[in-house]
């Protein structure tokens, strides 16, 4: 197996409109993807692979796929993306033309990252906005974390396959975990399950494993844990994560990091040049 580090970058939820328009009349995610493009190019260390996990345009239509597309381009990264709630299977296969797991329906694909093997789950379910993992998924994940057991795995999809709290989405979570769970259970290679959806960071663990929210580059759902207010949005400080698996015994470690999108003073040094702190 490699010693080497191995960096994935995870942005979620682009929400990307036709040129011009605003998400909710309000947010300008192409903007917001932008920065967020370009703080993934001037990251140290460099990502080996960037994961979009759902909700990459917004309607969707062919136009906001394209535009996407061009606001893409300038990522200097290798990236693949999953479709989320707001996606359409076809629209995303016809714009990002990938080698997924089947010719037709879900977009399911296995990426090779130096030791690493992520997997991207397609949960999407034609115009609903809750997830489930279909038949011939579930049946693809199982034999496909079967095929190489000895290789650490990282799990994407976009739905949560657990409750984070906040009722309105709660209902449109990954509505069949407990099969989801039941295939992450027989297979100890899996390290991760990271998700989306929510646009805001969060971390619980499910079937044993750490699974994690990845924040979004544009606006967060409002954090109502009590049901106070009608569905709601902030624009928050955005920010994405990075999933660092450091080789060791067994298979090996997974740290994630959120880092937050945007240029910011520093780094500065801790210690001058006589090692004594500033
Ligand atoms: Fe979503």
């Amino acid at each position: 197996m490699s010693s080497k580090p191995v960096h994935i970058a995870q942005i979620s939820d682009l929400h990307i409109k036709p040129p011009g328009s605003l998400a909710y009349g309000r947010v300008d995610t192409a903007q917001a993807l932008e920065r967020c493009v370009a703080t993934l190019n001037e990251f140290s260390p460099v990502p080996d692979f960037v994961v979009i996990s759902g909700d990459l345009a917004d309607t969707p239509t062919a136009e906001e796929y394209q535009y996407l597309k061009r606001l893409l381009a300038s990522l200097k990264l290798p990236f693949a993306g999953i479709p989320g709630n707001h996606d359409s299977r076809e629209l995303m296969r016809a714009a990002f033309p990938s080698a997924y797991a089947f010719a037709s329906g879900p977009l399911n694909q296995r990426i090779e990252a130096g030791a690493l093997d992520l997997l991207l789950l397609d949960s999407s379910v034609h115009r609903k906005p809750h997830g489930d993992l279909d038949e011939p998924t579930l049946r693809w994940l199982d034999a496909t974390l079967a095929s190489s057991p000895e290789r650490p795995a990282l799990l994407f999809l976009h739905h949560p396959p657990f409750k984070a709290g906040i009722w309105h989405m709660d209902r449109q979570n990954l509505l069949n975990a407990a099969e989801f769970e039941a295939i992450i259970r027989r297979h100890p290679r899996v390290l991760l399950v990271a998700t989306g959806h929510i646009h805001r960071a969060a971390l619980t663990m499910f079937a044993g494993v750490p699974t994690t929210i990845c924040p979004a580059p544009n606006h967060a759902v409002d954090l109502d844990l009590a049901q106070f207010r009608e569905p709601s949005f902030k624009v928050e400080p955005p920010a994405f994560h990075l999933h660092t698996w450091f080789p060791g015994e067994g298979f090996g470690t997974l740290v994630t990091h959120q880092v937050p999108i945007g240029t910011f003073d520093g780094p500065h040094r801790f210690f001058g040049s006589n090692g004594k702190l500033l």
